[in-house]
């Protein structure tokens, strides 16, 4: 069993429910999986306590959670001595066009945190204008319909592919049960693990 940190940071709760996807996936695999949300403080947390860590942010205005560039900037070497892995929640990665706009974010994160995560998953985020004040539903309606023109901005729209978060999530399990020499004991469900 590998103990996983699964740090996050969200702004409408998007990127936690993909947190969430990846604990489920990790412990049904038999793995320890915590969820954390760094915008909750006090962050008090050693990486060091932890066999493998995943990092999650969304972008808005163009730029990830500061809690989590913070975090990251000042863990860089002990992220650096484990396996590790990166998830970017985004609008630009709900459709192909935004992927360049995507793999961007990620580019400048690595750039300006000097981390280099061993896989990194980009996942398509929401539109929830019914969680957004006045004036962002407004802007958001408006980015929407140039960015994502097919898409009906009169509800709320969730643009992640789950499959995918397991698919990312499987992935990087094998990754880090190679790299530590784990075999894991496979559980189907909750009863199994009894
Ligand atoms: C105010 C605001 C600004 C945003 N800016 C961007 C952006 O610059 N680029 C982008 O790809 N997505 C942008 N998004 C889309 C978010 O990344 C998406 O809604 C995501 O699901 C947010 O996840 P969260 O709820 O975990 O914060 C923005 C969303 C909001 C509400």
């Amino acid at each position: 069993m590998v103990s996983f940190l699964v740090l996050y940071g969200t702004g409408e709760g998007q990127t936690a429910k993909v947190a969430d996807r990846i604990v489920d996936t990790l412990t049904a695999r038999g793995h320890d999986a915590t969820a954390v949300d760094a915008g909750k403080t006090p962050l008090n947390l050693t990486v060091d306590d932890f066999d493998a860590v995943l990092v999650g942010a969304s972008i808005h205005g163009g730029k990830h959670q500061p809690a989590i560039r913070e975090f990251v900037t000042s863990n860089r070497e002990m992220l650096a001595a484990k396996p590790t892995a990166f998830f970017q929640v985004s609008l630009s990665s709900a459709d192909e066009q935004g992927e360049a706009q995507a793999a961007g974010y990620v580019e400048e994160f690595v750039e300006e945190t000097g981390w280099h995560p061993d896989r990194i998953g980009l996942f398509g985020g929401a539109l929830r204008y019914s969680q957004y004040g006045f004036l962002k539903r407004l802007v958001m309606k408006q980015v929407a319909k140039r960015a994502l023109p097919d898409v009906d901005t009169s509800h709320d729209t969730e643009f992640t592919d789950w499959a995918e978060v397991e698919a990312f999530t499987a992935d990087v399990a094998a990754f880090v049960e190679s790299r530590l020499g784990v075999t894991p004991p496979v559980y189907n469900n909750a009863e199994d693990r009894e």
